[in-house]
């Protein structure tokens, strides 16, 4: 079964892999299509110290939060990930939200995005957070289902002037 961990070196080939993958298809998450795979592949342990640069004890450029990325794996396999953030701002109440995720690409349509936000419902509820909001585009059905499954609650459909889609909001009680 996956499960959600600290990302970690043993995982280094298959989540390069899943980083290429995404990259050659276009899709996923901004940052993973930004990443630098020969940077990453030169020394992933600095790629490593960058996913904990928003953790708690950490310095906070203006307008971010504390925040935690945990991957989905199962045994070396990276399968998915999530950004896990531990309080909200002005910018992440209206967008972006609590969680987000992503699967990568030849995993998908298994039941990982569901999974990956089930777990990170549980991560939410150790983090004190009752209810976490998450945002969606309005055309991403793969998003909405897996939030749906987790017994999100719409709160409307919203517009942002430097969004280019509708989107929507949901919330989503976390659970022990
Ligand atoms: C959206 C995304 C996370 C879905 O991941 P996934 O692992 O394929 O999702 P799941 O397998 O858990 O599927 C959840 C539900 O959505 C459905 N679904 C998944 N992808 C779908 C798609 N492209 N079209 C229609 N339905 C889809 C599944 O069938 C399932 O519904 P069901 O149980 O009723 O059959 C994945 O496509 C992805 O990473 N996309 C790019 C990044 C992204 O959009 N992240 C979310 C930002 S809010």
């Amino acid at each position: 079964m996956p499960e959600l961990v600290q990302p970690a070196g043993r995982y280094k080939a298959s989540f390069l892999e899943a980083v290429r993958e995404a990259q050659s298809s276009g899709s996923g998450l901004g940052d993973t299509l930004r990443f630098n795979v020969p940077d990453m592949q030169r020394d992933f342990p600095s790629f490593l110290a960058h996913l904990c640069r928003f953790a708690p004890g950490q310095p906070l450029p203006d307008g971010f939060v504390h925040s935690e990325y945990l991957w989905l794996v199962e045994g070396d396999t990276y399968l998915g990930r999530a950004s896990v953030r531990h309080t909200l701002n002005d910018r992440l109440r209206q967008f972006g939200g609590h969680i987000g995720y992503e699967v990568r690409p030849s995993a998908r349509r298994q039941g990982h995005a569901t999974r990956i936000l089930q777990l990170s419902l549980k991560r939410a509820h150790q983090l004190g957070i009752a209810q976490a909001l998450l945002t969606c585009d309005a055309d991403n059905t793969g998003s909405r289902r897996a939030i749906e499954k987790n017994a999100g609650v719409l709160e409307g459909e919203f517009r942002i002037d430097d969004h280019p889609k509708p989107f929507l909001r949901f919330w989503v009680p976390t659970h022990p």
